[in-house]
């Protein structure tokens, strides 16, 4: 099963109704007029928080990130805002923390972790260090872009987690 934990809109989406995921998002609002959209609508199959994921452990082979890249304080009328959700400047960092911790919970233990995260307002790097996992690769979408956009690949934390040197060693050999 894959979780798409910030599902929004879902425009990433070649199949938006994609059975084998669940479509999360803690927003839910019925289909309006923004500004360029005339459906733009958040549906998720489940409404929750990031935060407090309704979930078991190890039930994910793939979590989905896209957080809402803005952080500022909420304002109705910047069309972006409305669209997508800021981050609390406050709070954001503690917010993600948590986040990544619900992700690496739920994921299985080799489970993917694919994150997509626009710089307006803060770096990659200054992002990732809300993150206890390395990335293994990434890439920006535009190389010339002011903002870029990237998108960061991680994997569960295998050869760390207490669950996985269980695993592990319940299989037989020790992998190193
Ligand atoms: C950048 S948008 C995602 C866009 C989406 N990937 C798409 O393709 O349309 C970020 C989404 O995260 C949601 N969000 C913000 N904070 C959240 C939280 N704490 N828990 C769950 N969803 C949250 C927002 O409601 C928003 O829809």
């Amino acid at each position: 099963m894959i979780l798409d934990a910030t599902c929004g809109f879902k425009s990433t989406w070649f199949d938006k109704e994609n059975e084998k995921t669940v479509f999360l998002d803690h927003r839910k609002l019925q289909p309006f007029v923004c500004s360029d959209m005339r459906n733009w609508a958040v549906l998720p199959t489940v409404q929750a928080k990031w935060q407090h994921l309704p979930f078991r452990d190890d039930v994910f082979t793939c979590v989905y990130f896209d957080p809402p890249h803005i952080i500022s304080k909420a304002n109705p009328k910047m069309r972006m805002a409305v669209k997508y959700g800021t981050l609390d400047p406050w709070t954001w960092r503690d917010t993600i923390k948590k986040a990544f911790k619900e992700f690496m919970r739920v994921l299985k233990p080799t489970g993917i972790l694919v994150l997509k995260w626009n710089e307006t307002s803060k770096s990659l790097d200054e992002f990732l260090k809300c993150s206890p996992l390395k990335p293994l690769f990434g890439t920006p979408t535009k190389h010339n872009s002011r903002h870029q956009t990237w998108f960061v690949v991680f994997q569960n934390n295998v050869f760390n987690s207490e669950k996985s040197k269980l695993e592990i060693t319940l299989g037989g050999k020790q992998s190193q």
